[in-house]
């Protein structure tokens, strides 16, 4: 090819590209804005409903001149369809970030597909995919918490509230009656936590009889009619009761509150979660414990990583714990310290 013809093949082309990235293109090209598209599970979840408040807060950390943050947020309701279709319209107007709260995290591959023809990345936030899921495409992040340690601390709260205080073992049997009050089926935290609270208390050397357990969905008035129906079943036999979350910890004592049982029949409860509610709870001596599941630096993790992955920029600053995912830690609450997790920054 002669050297004019070729410039006169290559200009136009280059010309093109140039005018492309000036005005529209690849949203990537041109980070003008942070559009995140938020898909919740249930927004009446009270620990999604929390964790949400604080990742808008955070998120405007990130704007700054030329640079605007906007989230625009749908609830799901507890249907999957409804979110494959809510993440499709999240699309359509825009959003050049998902962060995707699955309704059943065994079944993203319709919203992966749509992020990916859009070449949108995906922050999967509380409920993990799987990880042959994760692997579907480069562009899948996750931000949550590792739900072993969340029982363990759990266990260990218990076995502290257990040594300390013989009367806990209210018949003096030596054992502690116990119930628990499980989230969803098929959940990663409801799964792991009630197996690895009572394995935690075991491996204190507490001796333990398990009466019974109810699913209640992490939800507070779900959990009061179990509780009630439990106590109906055992009366006054159960000793402790261990929640799979702060909610169904207070629907738990909401069941007794409303029965007029008083505090020497009562049992012991411990929570996860460290929602208002919950931390509420155990400052009033309530609730004898919880678990802190770290809304705050979940939050900041999906807004930090939303606005990398957008503007390109801090990515490599961001540490993964394992591919692609960020873990935060839990933390124990006890009536000791719950006071520095009322504060400001909670
Ligand atoms: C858990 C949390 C529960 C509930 C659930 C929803 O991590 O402890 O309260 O919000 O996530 O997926
Ligand atoms: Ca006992």
């Amino acid at each position: 090819m002669k050297k004019s013809s070729f410039w006169a093949a290559v200009f136009p082309a280059a010309l093109g590209v140039l005018l492309l990235a000036g005005c529209g293109g690849p949203n990537r090209r041109i980070p003008n804005r942070i559009q995140v598209g938020v898909a919740c599970y249930n927004q009446s979840d009270t620990f999604i409903s929390e964790l949400m408040d604080s990742f808008k807060h955070q998120l405007t950390a990130f704007e700054r001149e030329g640079l605007t943050a906007t989230v625009t947020l749908k609830d799901a309701a507890g249907l999957q369809r409804i979110q494959n279709d809510q993440v499709r319209e999240l699309l359509d107007e825009g959003c050049n970030i998902l962060c995707v709260n699955l309704v059943d995290r065994t079944d993203p591959s319709e919203i992966i597909d749509l992020a990916r023809e859009n070449d949108v990345s995906i922050i999967f936030f509380n409920r993990e995919p799987v990880h042959e899921d994760m692997m579907q495409w480069s562009e899948l992040y996750y931000v949550g918490a590792d739900a072993q340690q969340s029982g363990v601390m759990q266990g260990e709260l218990a076995a502290e509230a257990i040594h300390a205080d013989p009367r806990i073992d209210r018949n003096r049997d030596g054992k502690i009656q116990y119930v628990v009050l499980e989230g969803e089926a098929g959940h990663q935290d409801a799964i792991i936590r009630t197996e690895r609270v009572a394995d935690t208390l075991k491996n204190e050397g507490i001796e333990l009889e398990k009466l019974g357990s109810g699913v209640a969905n992490w939800n507070r008035a779900q959990a009061e009619n179990r509780m009630t129906q439990m106590i109906g079943q055992y009366h006054n036999q159960i000793e402790l009761v261990l929640a799979n979350n702060d909610d169904m910890a207070l629907g738990a004592i909401d069941a007794y509150e409303k029965l007029n049982i008083t505090e020497t029949t009562c049992p012991v409860f411990f929570g996860i979660d460290g929602t208002s509610g919950g931390l509420q709870a155990v400052k009033e001596g309530k609730m004898a414990g919880t678990v802190y599941n770290d809304k705050e630096g979940q939050a900041g993790a999906m807004a930090r990583l939303a606005a990398a992955l957008v503007t390109g920029e801090g990515l490599e600053e961001i540490s993964f714990d394992s591919e692609r995912c960020i873990y935060l830690p839990y933390q124990k609450i006890d009536g000791e310290n719950v006071q520095e997790f009322l504060g400001d920054k909670h």
